[in-house]
């Protein structure tokens, strides 16, 4: 008798899903990759070549797949709370032994227990964090400066908005929401239709129709400004921190412990 879950586990083209993940999450930041060289730049230049990483919000594991094809002899940890993007990391890293995946949400105060380790040298986050409120963020940073060793580092790519720049701001924004309405006409796909996708697949089914009842569509958060999470993490047990690459919409922060 044929085991047809097992059947249909095994043809899903995982490679394919990072693909258009990748794609998708393009047409909202094209400079992305840049933004996780550099990254990986700076974990080669604070903890080297072989660290332990967690891979914050790994979503499909996009820092992971990245960290491991530069450094083959690092590790990784990914934490996230959406079964269907854990769905895809498992599926791409399976077998891999330098990988573990943990289901876990950043706004529970107990969720580092669930780590296999209580230490990293690297902490590395991208297009999350604006996903929660300042207070909640704020008491993230506290765990995640508990969590990095000392001479360890943490990252964080994502959105951080200057409010003293509304005239900038608005430019940037406006160019940028042309640019990406060019981008659809020619055929790229948002958030909204990639998940529909996920949602026709028989294998994300039934994760992605879970992770709806877990977020909605997006869940809501706050963009503070780069000198907010710099002073944040200082407070909370960070030595150094500032930027390392920016692009007009997005901050690469570097914090070391
Ligand atoms: C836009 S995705 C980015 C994923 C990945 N870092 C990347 O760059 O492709 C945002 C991720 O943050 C995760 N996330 C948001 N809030 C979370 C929370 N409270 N706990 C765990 N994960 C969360 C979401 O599930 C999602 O995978």
């Amino acid at each position: 008798m044929t085991d047809t879950n097992t059947t249909t586990t095994a043809a899903t083209d995982w490679h394919a899903w990072q693909e258009s993940w990748d794609r998708q999450q393009e047409w909202y930041m094209p400079d992305r990759e840049e933004r996780f060289r550099v990254m990986l730049d700076m974990v080669e230049a604070l903890v080297g070549t072989s660290p332990r990483v967690l891979d914050l919000a790994c979503g499909t594991g996009s820092i992971t797949a990245r960290l491991l094809a530069r450094f083959p002899d690092a590790t990784s940890t990914g934490v996230d709370l959406d079964p269907a993007l854990l769905a895809i990391a498992e599926g791409t890293f399976a077998g891999d032994d330098r990988v573990s995946f943990v289901t876990a949400d950043l706004k529970d105060p107990e969720w580092t227990a669930a780590l296999p380790y209580d230490s990293y040298d690297a902490v590395l986050t991208a297009t999350a964090l604006h996903w929660l409120h300042q207070e909640p963020l704020a008491d993230l940073y506290g765990h995640i400066a508990g969590l990095v060793r000392d001479g360890g580092v943490f990252m964080n790519a994502d959105h951080m908005i200057d409010d003293s720049t509304p005239r900038i701001n608005a430019a940037e924004r406006a160019q940028r929401h042309a640019r990406m309405d060019q981008a659809k006409r020619d055929g790229a796909l948002d958030w909204a239709q990639w998940w529909q996708l996920a949602a026709e697949d028989p294998v994300l089914a039934g994760p992605t129709a879970r992770r709806y009842e877990i977020y909605g569509e997006h869940a809501d958060g706050d963009m503070p400004p780069v000198a907010w999470h710099a002073r944040v993490l200082r407070d909370k047990g960070f030595g150094e921190a500032r930027p390392v690459w920016c692009s007009p919409s997005d901050t690469l922060l570097l914090a070391l412990k």
